[in-house]
């Protein structure tokens, strides 16, 4: 079959057997029989080069159950098939607080983990009590705590490690029923909030606004094939920082550590001419450079080579090595 509309970059590969998963008990089953799996979840943060030969295993399992409860707190327990939006959506409605910035990002809650999604201020880090998973070589059920996870930007021990030895198939999340944390010092987050007149802010404000946010810079995938941002922000030394300062003097930065700054990848694209243009059937989206996008019948390879060509231009103009951020399936 065509994975077409299981990744949210829209490369038509092809897998030669594809299996949906609707429970553990049924993953257990297929561990005792097959080792050689590769798992898809939303497709919402890989990139397809090539056909699949493996079995492809599309984790489908639904649900949402409260672990615990206070009067402050709540934890709850989502299997990784649930779409992530929908559960943000679900934790504004029911008032449970801590992943409404997260709103509106695509793919499901399997997922979440391995890159430790984040936007406007927050990361799902910040809520994850533990992650349930299947060991693939055994078949059975382990969890990792929070700091088990290994969390970092963009990154988890399940990206490193434990790369390719488990499934993850329940994520845990603790969130606040009342007292919440607003995050809303994020410039864009702000700027809408006070567009709107809002001085107390509730969970669904946050929600809206972040929703308004991403729908005015982000492409749909279902109209515009794409994985978010395909590069990672990079962090560069505070000296490097300085020289460059000196030929860019308007360079947006944020101060990491006393050594390392980050700068936005965003801009260094849009410096090099690259944002709103199109090569073939891909190309780098007009309202967020740090996007690449499918207009249609692109290949895997062919943006691939775009973000090479980026790369290349990138390191030439700044001396600053661009990491991809999406996972490469090659
Ligand atoms: N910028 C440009 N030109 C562009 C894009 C960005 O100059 O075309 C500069 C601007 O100075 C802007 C700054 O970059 O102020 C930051 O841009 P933005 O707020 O859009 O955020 P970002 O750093 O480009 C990161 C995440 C996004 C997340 C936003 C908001 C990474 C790799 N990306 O992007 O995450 O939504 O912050 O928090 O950290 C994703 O990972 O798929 C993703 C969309």
């Amino acid at each position: 079959i065509s994975l077409k509309n299981y990744n949210t970059f829209g490369i038509d590969v092809k897998a030669k057997r594809f299996v949906t998963i609707h429970s553990v008990a049924e993953l257990q089953d297929l561990l005792s029989r097959e080792k050689e799996l590769f798992l898809l979840s939303g497709g919402s943060n890989m990139l397809l080069t090539h056909d699949i030969e493996k079995l492809v295993v599309h984790i489908d399992i639904k649900g949402i159950s409260i672990e615990n409860e206070d009067e402050n707190f709540v934890e709850i327990t989502v299997n990784a098939g649930e779409n992530w939006h929908e559960l943000v959506l679900w934790c504004v409605e029911n008032n449970y607080g801590g992943i409404e910035n997260l709103s509106l990002i695509p793919g499901k809650v399997g997922t979440c983990p391995i890159q430790n999604i984040g936007a406007y201020g927050v990361e799902v880090k910040d809520t994850i009590t533990k992650v349930t998973v299947v060991e693939i070589e055994t078949g059975k059920l382990k969890t990792f705590t929070n700091k088990e996870c290994k969390f970092g930007y963009r990154d988890s021990i399940f990206k490193n490690d434990q790369k390719d030895s488990i499934i993850i198939v329940a994520v845990s999340f603790r969130l606040s029923k009342k007292n919440h944390v607003f995050h809303t010092s994020y410039g864009a987050i702000e700027t809408e909030l006070t567009s709107q007149k809002i001085d107390f802010p509730t969970l669904k404000h946050i929600s809206d606004a972040v929703i308004a946010i991403r729908k005015s810079k982000l492409p749909d995938p279902k109209e515009l094939g794409n994985s978010g941002s395909f590069f990672k922000n990079p962090v560069i030394s505070s000296n490097h920082f300085e020289k460059l300062l000196q030929k860019f003097p308007t360079i947006p930065n944020y101060k990491v550590s006393e050594t390392e700054v980050k700068i936005p990848a965003g801009w260094l694209i849009e410096q090099s001419g690259f944002k709103g243009k199109r090569f073939g059937n891909c190309g780098v989206h007009e309202k967020q450079a740090l996007v690449l996008v499918n207009y249609g019948n692109a290949s895997g390879v062919e943006i691939l080579n775009l973000a090479k060509k980026i790369q290349e231009t990138i390191l030439e103009k700044f001396q600053i090595e661009l990491e991809i951020e999406v996972n490469i399936i090659s």
